[in-house]
């Protein structure tokens, strides 16, 4: 692994996403793609050269409330530190605001922790219909 670039905005061509997403085992976003990085209020990205190598995005009113999603690392540069750094940037942008996440699995708490997160009582959640 050589140096990682972090990089805040900018356009992420979707076929990178994508390669991520597919090691990630996310490849059920790839149709929502395109809109979901375009209607995103901030993304942020680790490169490795020119292979994107991690994501992270928040959808935010930007005054009051902010959603963490679809953080990621490639399986070959997790336990390096990005995935922190990725949440840290995102966090640092809206720290003004609540953050809200969803978690697949509860052993993903643990990561989330160390943010401030806690899971929450009085949160509820309604999956998509399609
Ligand atoms: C979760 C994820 C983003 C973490 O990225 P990462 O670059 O490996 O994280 P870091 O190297 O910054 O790890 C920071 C700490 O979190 C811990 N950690 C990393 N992945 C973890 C996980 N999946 N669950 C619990 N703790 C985790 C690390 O052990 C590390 O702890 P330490 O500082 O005490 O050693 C990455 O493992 C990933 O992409 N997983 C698959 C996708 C996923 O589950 N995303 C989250 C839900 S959207």
């Amino acid at each position: 692994m050589g140096a990682i670039d972090i990089r805040e905005g900018g356009a992420i061509p979707e076929k990178q996403v994508k390669h991520l997403f597919a090691a990630l085992g996310w490849g059920h976003y790839d149709a929502l793609l395109p809109q979901m990085l375009l209607n995103s209020t901030f993304v942020v990205s680790a490169w490795d050269e020119a292979r994107l190598v991690g994501l992270a995005r928040v959808v935010s009113d930007g005054v009051y409330a902010s959603m963490l999603h679809q953080v990621g690392v490639h399986p070959d540069y997790q336990r390096a530190g990005l995935g922190s750094e990725l949440v840290r940037r995102c966090l640092a942008k809206f720290a003004h605001t609540h953050f809200l996440l969803t978690i697949d699995d509860p052993a993903q708490a643990s990561f989330y922790d160390r943010f401030g997160f806690t899971l929450a009582p009085n949160a509820m959640f309604r999956p998509r219909e399609r």
